[in-house]
C-alpha cells in the first residue's frame, strides 16, 4: 500500500525494471511480459518510458502480451487498444515490434484467434509477470463477472457496468462502447510465473475488499490471484478504504 497512485505505480515501474534486468545476464531469454490498458496503469508506462530515456532499462529482450483488445472498432481507433499501447508505451521505447502481441479483434476468425494466442504465449516460454488492473466489477482483463476460473483466451460479452464504465473514453455514448471484446483468460493470467496488479482510487474499493477479504469467486475473478503463487497486489490509500 502507497500512499497515492503516483507512489503506486512507480513501485510497480522499478518492480518491472528489475525484472528485465534480472533477465539481462540470458539475453538468448526474452523476458516476457503480459499487460493491461486502462487508466491505472498509465503512470507505470509513462515511468518506464522515463527509465528507459534515462537509459536504466532496455526493452529490446522483452516481448509482450496484451491482456484483451475490443471487438468490432477498427485497430487505428483512437480507443482500441492497439492504439493505447502504442500511444502510451511501444512507440517510446526499444522494444521490436515484432515481440509485441496483441488480440485481434477483428480477425475473421475470432476463435482461432483467441487460441493462436494461447498457442503463440506458450511458445514464447509462457508469462514471466502479468502485469494486471482491475474493473469496478472486480475483472481483470476482461473476465466479468461469472467467468470461470478455469477460463482461457476467448471471446467476452461486455458486462453492462463495464460498458457504462468505459463511456467515458467514447464520448460517454454507451453506443460508440464496443459490446464485445477478446480476453486473456482468468487461468491464462494464473499460469504466469508472477502477477501484479494495480489497484488505484476508490472507486476500485469495494471490488478490491471482495477480492481480498472474500472467498476465491468467480463473480470477481481477481479474487482468483488467492490461488496464485506469487501474486502481488499495490494499492493507494483509496483503494483500499474497505479493507
Ligand atoms: C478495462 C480493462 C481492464 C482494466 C479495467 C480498469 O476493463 N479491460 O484490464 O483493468 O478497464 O480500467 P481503469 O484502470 O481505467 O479503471
Amino acid at each position: 500500500i502507497r500512499d497515492d497512485e503516483e507512489a503506486a505505480c512507480s513501485y510497480v515501474a522499478n518492480y518491472i525494471v528489475d525484472r528485465i534486468k534480472h533477465f539481462a545476464p540470458t539475453p538468448r531469454l526474452p523476458f516476457v511480459l503480459g499487460l493491461p490498458t486502462g487508466s491505472s496503469p498509465l503512470a507505470v508506462y509513462r515511468l518506464l518510458v522515463d527509465r528507459y530515456k534515462a537509459g536504466e532499462v532496455s526493452f529490446e529482450n522483452v516481448v509482450t502480451f496484451n491482456m484483451d483488445e475490443y471487438v468490432g472498432i477498427p485497430r487505428d481507433h483512437p480507443e482500441s487498444y492497439h492504439s493505447f499501447m502504442w500511444k502510451h508505451f511501444f512507440s517510446h521505447v526499444n522494444i521490436r515490434p515484432s515481440n509485441v502481441n496483441i488480440l485481434d479483434g477483428n480477425a475473421q476468425n475470432l476463435e482461432a484467434e483467441c487460441i493462436a494466442y494461447e498457442d503463440k504465449i506458450r511458445a514464447a516460454g509462457g508469462i514471466d509477470l502479468f502485469l494486471g488492473g482491475i474493473g469496478e466489477d472486480g475483472h481483470i482483463a476482461f473476465n466479468e463477472p461469472g467467468s470461470s476460473l478455469a477460463s482461457r483466451t476467448r471471446v467476452k460479452t461486455l458486462a453492462y457496468d463495464t460498458i457504462l464504465a468505459n463511456s467515458r473514453f467514447f464520448g460517454n455514448d454507451l453506443s460508440k462502447v464496443p459490446k464485445m471484446a477478446l480476453t486473456v483468460g482468468v487461468q491464462t493470467v494464473l499460469e504466469a510465473r508472477e502477477v501484479v496488479a494495480v489497484v488505484v482510487g476508490a472507486r476500485k474499493a469495494p471490488a478490491l475488499q471482495r477480492c481480498v477479504e472474500q472467498a476465491v469467486n468467480h463473480m470477481w475473478t481477481l479474487s482468483a490471484l488467492q490461488l496464485h503463487p506469487h501474486p502481488m497486489l499495490v494499492c493507494d490509500e483509496d483503494a483500499t478504504l474497505e479493507l
